[in-house]
């Protein structure tokens, strides 16, 4: 899969690459949209490619506890990850799944198989090809630490559990439910993503944790448009400098 197969639409503006990563429910979706709009930048979100890929596991009901078998599977597995206005457009093997990964199932089977190094290894290195060429904004869990660890801005996004299990436990009503499948209360939904924080933080391979050089940006107190405000005063900053600096941004 090469970078220009994936990212044909639209050609970027810029050059550099800015690295958002953070926890479940944090705001980095609507913070990465933001940017991508205002800077004239492709907005990448990696975790859709672990659903994907989660996604296939369960329809071909590959158990999440075998590495070996899931290793096998990714070696069979094409994903593509096309930047969108509003979202990102997911094919699995040629299947246009962006509206099949973002139920509860698939949710959690993502973070399970998202622990295992050569399922990331194979997504890392889709995800270095679709950035190569910088002008992304991308999101995920390892992106500043591990994807583009020279990414020119790293901001690393944060907010109370009980503040971002709000935050989707308000998606989910907007988006995720229906008669078969209501809404779970926001205690469930609060379990369900301390469980998945604990895993994507405490896995041996690339947990997630802010980059040394992130900017560490805490949204619990913030509406999501202060956060947003935040965001993109961090990226004007970087830009001012390296105008300063003189560095030609493409
Ligand atoms: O951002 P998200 O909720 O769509 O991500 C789904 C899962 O994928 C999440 O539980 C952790 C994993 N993930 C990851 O390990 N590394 C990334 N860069 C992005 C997502």
């Amino acid at each position: 899969m090469s970078a220009e197969e994936t990212s044909g639409q639209k050609k970027p503006e810029r050059n550099f690459v800015v690295a958002i990563d953070g926890p479940a429910g944090a705001g980095k979706s609507t913070i990465a949209r933001h940017l991508a709009r205002h800077f004239g930048l492709l907005n990448l979100e990696t975790g859709a490619m672990y659903r994907a890929f989660a996604l296939k596991a369960l329809r071909l009901e590959v158990p999440l506890e075998d590495p070996a078998a899931l290793e096998q599977l990714a070696t069979d597995t094409d994903i593509k990850l096309e930047p969108g206005e509003e979202e990102n457009r997911v094919l699995l093997d040629g299947e246009d799944v962006t509206g099949q990964i973002r139920n509860q199932t698939v949710t959690d089977a993502a973070s399970r198989v998202s622990v295992y190094p050569p399922i990331r290894a194979a997504m890392v290195k889709r995800q270095q090809e679709l950035g190569a060429n910088g002008g992304v904004v991308m999101e995920g869990r390892d992106i500043g630490t591990v994807v583009f660890p020279n990414a020119e801005v790293k901001i690393f996004l944060d907010a109370a559990p009980e503040v971002r299990g709000m935050r989707r436990y308000d998606q989910i009503g907007q988006h995720g439910h229906s008669e078969a499948k209501p809404v779970p209360p926001p205690d469930e939904v609060i379990r369900d993503l301390r469980a998945r924080d604990e895993r994507d933080r405490n896995r041996a391979d690339s947990p997630l944790k802010p980059a040394p050089d992130a900017f560490l940006l805490d949204s619990t107190h913030l509406t999501l448009e202060e956060a947003v405000k935040a965001a993109e005063a961090t990226v004007d900053k970087w830009l001012a400098k390296s105008k300063a600096a003189g560095t030609r941004l493409g």
